[in-house]
């Protein structure tokens, strides 16, 4: 697995009895020479990938590793998941997005996943496996035994909305707002909470990634949190090993608009206070409820 990653993927392997093998993923997504070697190490027979901003880093595959990536997979043996999870929502100014790895796979060695749910609603649980050969054929017998098939209004209700002149609409909103959102966040963050490192600003996803100052507890940080009204994830849970420095994903999904997200920075800064001693915020400090944005 890709070092952080997603936690409801670490306890569906856990779950299914594999052990996940960390496989360090740096702004260029993961790195190739590293995933060789854990394949070799390991014997391990599948390395679950998000190419398209990766949870919770926000990286995008870079073009020169994705072959790469697929070359090392083929060599050891190994299938690739391709979790494309947020590719519905890219940001308004991400430009043209890659194609899933599955597209440049002729062989059958990449399995893609993606659903509805993130463009919709949680519990619109609809999604797509594509894969070809071997692959398709064990997961179609798996199915008969699984799911069996997906409900038929569920079926008819998602047809209908991909098939709406809405969705394209819908799909348009979705990229614009959190773009938006994206910007409110890290403007806010960059104003009022400079010592915390956002190495990468992510063109997809709906959240941010911030690695702590050395020595911080995010487990402390989080509680502070909540006192002050902020939900936001340790980022522990990511690593399905020992994390390389503390980290916190801040989400800016479930929130009514960008007052909030500028609202739940500020509230954030009096928790790093209590929790991190004091910081410095740059530039001169806004009136109590008053917005200011970093362009
Ligand atoms: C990387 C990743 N894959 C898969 C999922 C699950 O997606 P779904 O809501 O379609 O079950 C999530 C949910 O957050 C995720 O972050």
């Amino acid at each position: 697995v890709e070092s952080p990653t997603y936690p409801g993927m670490l306890a569906i392997a856990r779950a299914s009895g594999l052990r996940p093998v960390p496989v360090p993923v740096d702004a260029d997504g993961v790195r190739p020479e590293l995933l060789a070697d854990a394949f070799r190490a390991s014997g391990a027979r599948v390395f679950v990938c998000q190419p398209l901003f990766q949870n919770p880093t926000g990286a995008v595959l870079a073009p020169a590793r994705r072959a790469e990536v697929l070359r090392i997979a083929r060599e050891a043996g190994a299938f690739v998941v391709e979790d494309d999870f947020v590719r519905r929502l890219a940001h308004a100014d991400a430009g043209e997005l890659p194609p899933p790895l599955a597209a440049d796979d002729p062989d059958g060695v990449v399995v893609h996943v993606s659903s509805l749910t993130k463009a919709t609603s949680p519990s619109f649980r609809v999604c797509a496996l594509a894969a070809r050969g071997p692959a398709l054929e064990r997961l179609r017998a798996i199915q008969v035994v699984d799911t069996f098939f997906v409900p038929r209004p569920l079926q008819e209700a998602a047809l209908e909305l991909v098939g709406s002149p809405a969705w394209p609409r819908h799909l348009r909103s979705l990229t614009a707002e959190l773009k938006t959102r994206r910007d409110a966040m890290t403007g806010a963050l960059r104003h009022r909470l400079p010592e915390l490192a956002l190495p990468h600003i992510p063109s997809g996803g709906y959240h941010l990634w911030l690695r702590l100052p050395d020595g911080a507890h995010e487990s402390a940080l989080a509680t502070a949190a909540l006192r002050a009204g902020v939900a936001l994830t340790p980022g522990r849970p990511y690593f399905s090993a020992e994390p390389p420095a503390a980290h916190v994903r801040l989400s800016f999904a479930a929130v009514a608009g960008t007052a909030e997200i500028t609202e739940g920075v500020r509230r954030l800064r009096a928790a790093c206070d209590e929790v991190l001693g004091p910081g410095r915020e740059n530039g001169s400090t806004p009136p109590p409820g008053v917005a200011t944005l970093l362009p």
